[in-house]
């Protein structure tokens, strides 16, 4: 028999990814300028120094990290973890949890906390990849609103009694894709929420510490007393996203939900990646790294915004204070899907907004990264597309 009969499960129902697919493609031809990816530069990756900690680690714990190791995490970074979290994201955790990317710890919230039909709100655009790990626990998905300050508490509260979801996920600093960042007084808002109408809050923060100008804001989680709001890190944009390291904070309750959930994952996160963020940690050695690419970033992102400018008039964009992502807008009518093609056809490539809608539509929009292109690279890339965007008008 042919595989014409195979039936996939339904869960696969509400997912395709092939636009996407096709897009990160492209982007591997030789040449390509891509401003699509949300990739750290490679300037940013530190090789050497993991290189170095890798064989410190290995010659001091080799056989126990080569070794199968315990679900709930390697310990001496179980500890330096809640250290880390305490000081340099700002809320004593219950518990945590490392996982294999934050990536893993939506699965496994998700895992924890949706049933099929199971309401989560969402931001509007929102990441795709935690868009589709939703889908394919066959959530239903609506919308919040958002604006320059992020997600609106009044259309949050509205929803909540509308829907009664399980869960609501926000990317609170520089959200992917359109940089904007959650105000203070918001986030205050959020949390409040969340204890008054029993919702879990799933806040996913990789961005917070790529900030470029402006002070740092608390986390959502900061401000929550009840245990409803789960912080989801990760070490892939201030160190490595190849290591595969990220981790789940919050109530003891849920993680250990999470982590039963784990078990028939992966069993555990890579001792030897744990390992060395956990060394990244205790040498202190993440402010300074920190620094160092912040300032590279903080200046490729001067000047994509330098060259929207250009654009003004034609062109509106976020001016986001971090991250790695300048949504812009293009008049209605034009279409960014479109428009992608003759931007191919020339070298270069970003990612139609229309994909990190719930519904899809806005397809005058587009998401624009930056840390992974050179100067010269931002330069011609963003000369093509204004030519692109003005004769298109
Ligand atoms: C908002 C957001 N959450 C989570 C992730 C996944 O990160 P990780 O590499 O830790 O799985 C990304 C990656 O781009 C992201 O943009």
């Amino acid at each position: 028999m042919d595989l014409s009969s195979l039936r996939f499960a339904h869960r696969f129902d509400q997912v395709s990814g092939s636009a996407i697919r096709e897009i990160f493609k492209i982007i591997a031809r030789p040449g390509m300028i891509s401003f699509a990816g949300g990739n750290p530069s490679l300037a940013a990756l530190p090789d050497e120094k993991v290189s170095e900690l890798s064989v410190q680690v290995l010659r001091d714990h080799g056989k126990q990290l080569l070794q199968y190791g315990a679900t709930e995490g390697y310990p001496p970074f179980l500890e330096s973890l809640k250290q880390y979290v305490e000081t340099a994201v700002g809320f004593r955790p219950d518990a945590v949890l490392p996982v294999t990317g934050s990536t893993q710890a939506m699965d496994l919230l998700c895992k924890a906390l949706i049933d099929p039909g199971d309401t989560i709100l969402v931001e509007n655009p929102s990441f795709l990849g935690n868009l589709q790990c939703m889908k394919l626990y066959q959530a239903n998905l609506v919308p919040v609103a958002s604006d320059d300050d992020g997600m609106d508490p009044a259309d949050l509260e509205e929803k909540i009694k509308a829907y009664h979801p399980k869960m609501v996920y926000t990317i609170p600093t520089f959200q992917n894709p359109s940089g904007r960042t959650l105000s203070l007084a918001r986030r205050e808002k959020v949390a409040a929420l969340a204890a008054e109408y029993g919702v879990v809050i799933a806040e996913d923060d990789p961005y917070r510490d790529l900030r470029y100008r402006g002070e740092m804001l608390p986390s959502i989680k900061s401000f929550d007393r009840e245990g409803w709001v789960v912080f989801l890190g990760s070490f892939s944009k201030i160190i490595s996203p190849g290591l595969r390291v990220g981790y789940l904070a919050g109530r003891e309750e849920i993680i250990r939900k999470c982590t039963v959930g784990k078990q028939s994952t992966d069993v555990h996160t890579a001792n030897l990646t744990q390992a060395i963020v956990d060394q990244f940690i205790r040498q202190n050695l993440l402010p300074d790294h920190i620094r160092t690419i912040c300032a590279d970033y903080g200046e490729k992102l001067a000047r994509m915004l330098g060259h929207l400018e250009d654009l003004a008039g034609l062109v509106t964009f976020t001016r986001p204070e971090g991250g790695l992502f300048v949504w812009a807008e293009l008049p209605e009518g034009l279409n960014a899907l479109e428009l992608l093609k003759k931007a191919i056809d020339q070298g270069v490539a970003y990612v139609p907004g229309t994909h990190f809608f719930v519904d899809g539509g806005h397809e005058n929009t587009l998401r624009l990264n930056f840390s992974n292109s050179t100067d010269d690279q931002i330069d011609r890339g963003m000369s093509v597309l204004k030519t692109i965007f003005r004769e298109a008008k």
